[in-house]
């Protein structure tokens, strides 16, 4: 591959972490999100949230009827399951059979629809235990949400505090840090001393991979460029980019795409989540492109995911050119309307 290519072939990618929501609105997200991906895992971060298998099926029923509706037969959601105080080691195991991939851990309060999370991860000790021996995947969204942490330190707070007592204690669970935004996570992760096991791994968006968190006040405050765990300093961008990019199979991607209508950003308490599923593959090749390293795309959006997931690779190839594409102000969401990642302006790359 030359050092600037003006066009790329990838096997097609995965998305490791999506919201696509529920109801009148999900078709219009879904539809964005299966044009680029093969499969994405769904989150569970619904009202009221996806705690059982019963409700997981009932879920992936409406969206494989959101499929049918829109005609996409080639398109597969994974499906996950939220980790309360009180999920049971039998849910567990039901998941495991029912071909779940994986419990998500919201730290209670952490962020949209996490009301039901867990208080305390003791509570959730046989689960973990459970998933541990059936080779269940933890995600987390890695968070402290104590009022007295600073909101720019709760990722890093959340490794000291949280993630290396649980590692201690379930040595063999598989982690998947998700959306890391610090450099403190890049680096844990990196190191994380797992024996040969495939234990632990992280997604990162694209909008943590292209900003820091000036874009949140270039100008006046930008609702639209607000997520949870919000941007941080250059500094961490820097390092999120130099670990998606290094080749190192524990990092892949999830666009963390997060919809939500554009009165419900552009508010008083403005929601939390960046629309990234427009073209969410546009914005990772730029940030590949930008440290030269577009020969590592690849890795990272298409083969370290379904590695760490035990899943099998995908096999169709997709095209990305260099191309510019212009990203609309607004697109519809059910009978409102979302304002995607770079709404007016342009991305360099786009689906073929
Ligand atoms: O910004 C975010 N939005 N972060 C999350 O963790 C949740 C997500 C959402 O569901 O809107
Ligand atoms: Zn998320």
């Amino acid at each position: 591959m030359s050092n600037s290519p003006t066009q790329i072939q990838l096997i097609q990618p995965d998305d490791w972490h999506l919201h696509i929501r529920d109801g009148e609105v999900m078709k219009d997200v879904l539809a964005d999100t299966a044009r680029q991906f093969a499969r994405a895992i769904i989150m569970p971060n619904l009202k009221p949230p996806v705690t059982t298998v019963d409700l997981a099926k009932a879920y992936q029923e409406r969206i494989q009827a959101n499929l049918n509706t829109l005609g996409i037969t080639s398109f597969t959601p994974l499906m996950t399951l939220y980790l309360t105080d009180n999920t049971s080691a039998d849910e567990v195991r039901k998941a495991k059979a029912a071909g779940i991939v994986g419990f998500k851990l919201y730290p209670a309060g952490a962020t949209t629809n996490s009301d039901a999370g867990v208080s305390d991860l003791k509570h959730c000790y046989a689960a973990l235990e459970a998933m541990q021996a059936v080779g269940m995947p933890l995600l987390v969204h890695g968070e402290v949400t104590h009022a007295d942490i600073d909101i720019f330190d709760r990722e890093a707070v959340f490794i000291d505090a949280v993630l290396e007592p649980l590692r201690k204690k379930f040595p063999e669970l598989k982690i998947v840090f998700e959306h890391i935004t610090t450099k403190q996570a890049a680096h844990y992760v990196r190191d994380a001393v797992t024996g040969g096991k495939n234990t632990i791994a992280a997604t990162i968006t694209p909008q943590h991979l292209l900003m820091n968190r000036n874009a949140i006040f270039a100008g006046g405050i930008r609702p639209h460029n607000y997520c949870l765990p919000v941007l941080k300093r250059e500094e961490h961008r820097v390092a999120l980019l130099e670990a998606a990019t290094s080749g190192n199979s524990r990092f892949f991607l999830g666009t963390d795409s997060a919809p939500h209508a554009k009165g419900a950003k552009e508010a008083v308490c403005g929601c939390a989540g960046c629309y990234s599923a427009f073209n969410a593959l546009g914005l990772y090749a730029e940030a590949f492109e930008s440290v030269d390293k577009l020969d590592k795309l690849e890795g990272f959006a298409s083969f370290f995911g379904p590695d760490f997931y035990s899943l099998p690779r995908n096999t169709k190839t997709i095209t990305l050119v260099k191309q510019p594409q212009n990203i609309p102000a607004e697109l519809p969401l059910g009978d409102a309307t979302i304002v995607p990642l770079r709404a007016g302006e342009t991305i360099a790359w786009s689906l073929v």
